[in-house]
């Protein structure tokens, strides 16, 4: 594989020869990849590839059989489970995980939780650091509702919301955490063609405006190549290729992979 990052450009996240073995099933087997600090980095592959997997080593849920991840430098293995988002990495998951029985702005509230400095004598008081963690709070989230378009929805329960407006508010909650690097778990899985096109902008303005760098799974090819800068191309744990989405569209390796499954790159979506 012939992408590596040239000296001097920011790396964010580094994962260095990762493997997770569960039972007989090496679910990831010696990966390696760096995101650099501001890219949309996506990682594509057949299902069972180990995508999600990867996700998972990064959120700490599971812990590497070998290798490690570094963040800003720093070894993942030596962060709590529950400190990962205070490091500033936050993530959508790929079936939606939201609050039901509350509305869009308290779930999009309890996303702001990691940034509370303020003790449990301050806040029983009312103190002044509480009103000002409290206000720079929800003005983060307005600006959040704003830039995803979630106004008409802000005080709407989640239960009852389309799936295609849940998806949303389930980054922008995941975005009011204000994280360097966003993990974006298939963002445009169950969305109609409209919706997956609104998907494109928002994760461009996520990019270009909020400044966050994005790790995305996805199995659209249409809007992997739209706003991917690099794609690694993943198949039954193992590496198949990274480079621009052109590139690895067109290697070998990986159309083999999915031709097993579609015959057709451009169906990408429907073998997931
Ligand atoms: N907790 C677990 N216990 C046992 N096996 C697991 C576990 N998590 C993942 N696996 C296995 O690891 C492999 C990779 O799964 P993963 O969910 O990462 O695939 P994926 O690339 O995200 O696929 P999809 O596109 O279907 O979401 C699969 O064989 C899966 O069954
Ligand atoms: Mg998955």
């Amino acid at each position: 594989m012939s992408d590596s990052t040239t000296p001097g450009q920011s790396v964010l996240l580094s994962a260095k020869n990762l493997s997770v073995r569960f039972g007989g099933v090496l679910a990831v087997n010696k990966v390696s990849f760096d995101v650099r600090r501001g890219e949309v980095f996506t990682l594509i592959g057949p299902n069972g590839a180990g995508k999600t997997t990867v996700f998972n080593l990064i959120s700490r849920i599971y812990v590497p059989t070998e290798g490690e991840i570094s963040f800003e430098g720093q070894q993942l293995s030596k962060v709590a489970p529950h400190d990962v988002a205070r490091l500033g990495i936050a993530r959508t998951f790929q079936n939606i995980e939201l609050f039901e029985h509350a509305t869009v702005l308290q779930n999009l509230l309890i996303g702001r939780h990691t940034h509370r400095e303020t003790g449990l004598w301050s806040d029983l008081f009312f103190s002044k650091k509480t009103r000002t963690a409290e206000l720079a709070a929800r003005e983060k989230v307005e600006q959040v509702i704003e830039l995803l378009d979630l106004q008409h929805y802000r005080e709407s329960l989640v239960a009852g919301l389309p799936y295609g407006v849940r998806k949303v508010v389930e980054l922008a909650r995941a975005l009011c955490t204000e994280p360097k690097l966003l993990l974006l778990d298939e963002p445009s899985s169950g969305l109609n063609t409209e919706e997956t096109d609104d998907m494109v902008f928002w994760i461009r303005d996520i990019q270009h405006e909020l400044g966050v760098t994005v790790l995305m799974v996805e199995h659209d090819m249409s809007l992997v190549s739209k706003v991917s800068d690099r794609v690694l191309a993943m198949n039954q744990g193992e590496m198949l290729a990274l480079g621009t989405p052109q590139e690895v569209q067109a290697h070998p390796g990986v159309i083999e992979a999915y031709l097993g499954s579609v015959g057709d790159m451009s169906n990408l979506r429907r073998a997931a």
